[in-house]
């Protein structure tokens, strides 16, 4: 382990690390985003350099792309990997049912696409995120910039039908300017704070024409590995 990391790096690198032990030689892997999963890239970038591991990324993002290329990962797009044999990614909550929203990192359907064309998903986590219902953190949907106004309207008369707690929108901005996507499109976050059915609030989300894709994951996970600030795991 690293150093002078912070508890929660010491939890968030625990879980990376020990997701990283899952990977073998030859995988074609996809490699999520944010800060849990750079741990992971940086984990798998040494057992690669140290074990000369012969291992296919697939990112997730442009961030994703360029740490694991600095790290000495081979990375491919996921139309030239065609298929991945584990996919490994942080979230922002898991429930019981290791149904997630993901989203906060704006990486979502890259992060949706890729998981979804694994074998496995294996989520890595600190504690924080373990929730009995999903909703507390908002919500992140994905739309086209094509007429958002009008599919935030949609969003929010699906949300007043749902099982939810709060119903509020609000756009994710970059600056003055409606955040774009790695994707080219916007983000509405939805402050729900409990989600009742987060299965049928997924699929009525994606009837909408202007919805890309919600940052509900459902029946997508299939393990997560809980980090604490000891440095200790947990696997779900
Ligand atoms: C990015 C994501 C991230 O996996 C999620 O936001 C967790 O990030 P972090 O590990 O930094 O807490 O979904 O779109």
């Amino acid at each position: 382990m690293p150093a002078e990391l912070s508890p929660m790096d010491k939890a968030k690198f625990a879980s990376a690390r020990r997701a990283v032990d899952f990977i073998e030689d030859g995988m074609r892997v996809g490699l999520g985003t944010g800060s849990t999963a750079a741990w992971m890239v940086r984990c798998l970038g040494e057992r690669v350099r140290e074990e000369g591991l012969n291992i296919i990324g697939v990112p997730t993002s442009t961030r994703t792309a360029e740490l694991a290329r600095e790290v000495g990962i081979k990375v491919v797009s996921l139309e030239e990997a065609k298929w991945l044999d584990l996919t490994i990614d942080g979230a922002d909550e898991f429930d019981p049912e290791l149904n997630l929203i993901k989203g906060g990192g704006a990486a979502l359907l890259q992060e949706k696409i890729v998981a979804t064309a694994s074998d496995r998903m294996i989520v890595i986590s600190d504690a924080s995120k373990e929730v009995a219902h999903l909703g507390a953190f908002p919500l992140p949907v994905e739309v086209t910039p094509f007429g958002w106004p009008v599919t935030r309207t949609l969003i929010e008369e699906v949300l007043s039908s749902m099982d939810v707690l709060g119903r509020e929108t609000t756009v994710r901005m970059d600056g003055d300017t409606p955040l774009i996507t790695d994707e080219g499109n916007h983000i509405i976050d939805c402050h729900l704070n409990k989600i009742g059915n987060p299965r049928q609030l997924a699929l009525a989300l994606n009837q909408i024409a202007g919805v890309v894709e919600s940052g509900l994951f459902i029946d997508i996970c299939d393990m997560v590995i809980i980090g604490d600030t000891e440095g200790r795991v947990e696997v779900r």
